[in-house]
């Protein structure tokens, strides 16, 4: 593993006509980045894994400074990966004197759901990541499936920017109790940590109920069930049927809650 801050530098010491693949997260590294980076290292000759907490695609302040960070430990978790070039930008190496996000317009699909909870959340992402695409023209970029509408707009990104470009998904990896990773499940309480597991069996509810019940009836369970958790409110649930937004036929269950103070979200296939 070797560290840079530059991406000037970090350019400059890798090889020529590799394949190269490229793992953007935001740190507080865990074993579902750790599952993207083992593929990108399989499936690349060298591989970059930015760490970078984006301001710009925090549309609440107060969310960006709670945002763990750790920057000592995820570079420990790194240390023993080969062929690893890792990338822990300052704000201006990425965006120079202007920390601002550009105006995208990616559709419908990108208007519901998160899009609509977290205004200009999806113009930061795609902004950071054009910026990290563009500097690094990596072959393959990972991204998990757990932020799925962020999967479908990277995949719609890389399209634009450069057909060649593979944007890979990758199945959400799950703690025992069935809770999606995230770097923000470390922010809960124990007792929040309890009740968090709760949101898969949320969505394997529905999934259960999708053969026999309409959306309405679904929705009605899931309302029932979350009131009876200690600590989780509901900020939407949602099953959509992809193939009427994206070239995609398959329908999925979407959820995101607040549980504390923390905001989680999942789906899975129906
Ligand atoms: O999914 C994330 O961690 C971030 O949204 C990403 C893709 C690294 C962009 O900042």
């Amino acid at each position: 593993m070797r560290v840079y801050s530059s991406h000037k530098e970090l350019l400059k010491s890798l090889g020529n006509n590799k394949s190269i693949g490229l793992v953007p997260t935001m740190g507080s590294l865990h074993k579902g980045h750790l599952s993207l980076i083992q593929r990108a290292v399989r499936e690349n000759k060298e591989v970059i894994i930015s760490i970078y907490v984006n301001p710009t695609q925090f549309n609440d302040k107060e969310d960006l400074k709670k945002y763990p960070r750790n920057l000592d430990n995820d570079l420990k978790l790194l240390k023993d990966i080969n062929n690893v070039l890792v990338y822990t930008p300052s704000d201006s190496d990425l965006y120079g004197q202007d920390e601002k996000s550009k105006k995208y317009n990616f559709g419908d699909f990108m208007n519901i759901m998160e899009g609509k909870q977290r205004p200009d959340h999806f113009d930061g992402v795609a902004t950071i990541v054009e910026k990290l695409f563009k500097i690094f023209t990596p072959d393959n970029a990972y991204f998990g499936e757990k932020d799925f509408q962020q999967l479908i707009l990277i995949k719609s990104l890389a399209e634009k920017l450069n057909p060649d470009l593979n944007v890979v998904g990758c199945k959400t990896i799950r703690e025992k109790d069935g809770l999606a990773m995230s770097s923000r499940n470390k922010l809960l309480s124990k007792k929040e940590r309890e009740s968090a597991g709760e949101i898969i069996k949320l969505l394997l509810k529905a999934k259960e109920m999708n053969s026999s019940f309409n959306y309405r009836k679904i929705k009605n369970e899931v309302d029932r069930h979350i009131n009876s958790i200690e600590g989780i409110t509901l900020e939407y649930f949602e099953i959509i049927d992809l193939s009427k937004f994206i070239n995609i036929s398959e329908k999925r269950a979407f959820i995101a809650c607040k549980v504390g103070n923390v905001r989680l979200i999942d789906n899975i296939s129906l």
